[in-house]
């Protein structure tokens, strides 16, 4: 083992909160949904019934309705905007009122995979949760074909230039006065705009209206977006969610159907101007005529083609060090803000699995590497300038250390030593 396993084993030890862990401390002081599938399996490298608590945690804050809400405010935390008066959802514990990537089920696979002898009994308790928590997307989500998002939040991209063009529909000058928490813990040029902020707030106090009925709010509410990002995670997970019913014996006849439904309906993402998969406005029908990530993450429901390997290809050779949230070669490209253009190693871990399934061992090495390198470079850190390798945002964070122990630093010796 080397001391960076060391380190990120130390690192998701120390934002453990007792059953849940935080994505950083200070910036993230809460549990967060996909973060904390992440950090599940970073756990099982090294301790599977921890692996199995975080995700028990997770789903244990699920609404009646079937969502697995974004945040869980487990304790109240000042250092934190928008906190759990702000959301205001009734629940207890207090969540927020959308949702964030449904990655849970890939990575419960991956674990289960892991823990066969020990972990069924777990496994078939978080079933029927995930398995209500994936018809939730369908019945509220799906209702356009691909997977829409009532808030850039919900995408876990939030201020990706996918989302211009929706947010440019929603007004946010009547917000009101208050105190953003984000920029008091990193540097403010890293992180989404005070224009940003107005809307996303603006959106928040649209679902605290409406009392979070999430039918109006995908009838009525300012933004709605289909998310190539989440439709393509959520056609993987379903993928991995049947299996996971086939291994306890279960009848999984309607998750196939969600699956055949929403690749359906990959077409209805395709932009053939762009040249690729691309966020559409569902309000207006327009294509965002943006490429980015969420884009790529089309190789992990095995819905690449040969006009998306242009791209990637293009996009990743123009940077050094991963696969860019935004293109670098279009002129909203920001290589240090949040995602509108940092590589984000979580992402590129992703997409690592679709390009290894798909038989790119080729392209899954070479990330691989470049992943590894800005870690063992400059730590765990949020993100990176994939132009120069700077390390941006929060840092000692809990899904760059899960990814480092699972997929990057994994055998690195062994990788390194075959090249
Ligand atoms: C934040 O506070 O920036 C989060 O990403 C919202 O989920």
């Amino acid at each position: 083992m080397t001391s960076l396993d060391n380190q990120a084993r130390a690192i998701l030890r120390k934002n453990d909160r007792g059953g849940y862990t935080v994505p950083t401390a200070g910036l993230y002081p809460y549990q967060w949904n996909w973060d904390s599938a992440f950090a599940a399996w970073g756990f099982a490298t090294f301790d599977l019934p921890r692996a199995w608590q975080e995700l028990e945690t997770l789903m244990a804050a699920q609404w009646e309705d079937g969502m697995v809400p974004h945040i869980i405010f487990h304790k109240s935390d000042p250092g934190y905007f928008p906190g759990p008066e702000v959301w205001d959802t009734s629940q207890s514990p207090a969540t927020s009122g959308i949702s964030q990537p449904p990655v849970a089920a890939t990575l419960t696979r991956l674990i289960w995979e892991e823990d066969q002898a020990f972990g069924r009994a777990r496994l078939e308790a978080l079933y029927p949760r995930l398995v209500n928590w994936h018809r939730w997307w369908h019945e509220m989500r799906c209702g356009h074909g691909p997977v829409a998002i009532t808030h850039p939040w919900e995408s876990g991209r939030d201020n990706c230039p996918d989302w211009d063009i929706g947010m440019a529909g929603v007004d946010g000058s009547q917000v009101g006065e208050y105190t953003r928490r984000d920029t008091g813990h990193v540097d403010p040029s890293m992180r989404p705009s005070k224009a940003e902020y107005d809307r996303y707030i603006a959106m928040v106090q649209f679902g605290v209206k409406v009392g979070w009925d999430q039918a109006r709010i995908v009838a009525d509410g300012p933004f709605l977006m289909a998310d190539p990002g989440i439709t393509f995670i959520l056609l993987r997970a379903h993928e991995d969610l049947a299996v996971l019913g086939r291994a306890l014996g279960q009848d999984v006849s309607e998750i196939e159907g969600w699956a055949l439904a929403l690749r359906n309906a990959l077409p209805l993402i395709w932009n053939a101007d762009l040249g690729s998969y691309d966020a559409k406005d569902l309000r207006s029908g327009r294509f965002a005529g943006v490429l980015g990530s969420g884009a790529f993450l089309a190789y992990l429901a095995g819905a690449g083609n040969p006009e998306l390997d242009a791209q990637l290809m293009r996009v990743w050779n123009a940077v050094g060090f991963g696969i860019p949230s935004a293109d670098p070669e279009a002129a909203i490209f920001d290589p240090r803000r949040y995602w509108r253009g940092p590589a984000w190693p979580v992402v590129n871990a992703l997409m690592a699995i679709g390009l290894r399934d798909a038989g790119r061992g080729d392209l899954e090495a070479r990330l691989r590497a470049e992943t590894a390198a800005l870690i063992e470079r400059h730590g765990f850190y949020e993100y990176f300038d994939p132009t120069d390798g700077t390390p941006c945002g929060g840092h000692d964070f809990t899904w760059t250390a899960a990814i480092w122990l699972t997929w990057a630093g994994r055998n690195l010796e062994q990788a390194k030593g075959a090249a």
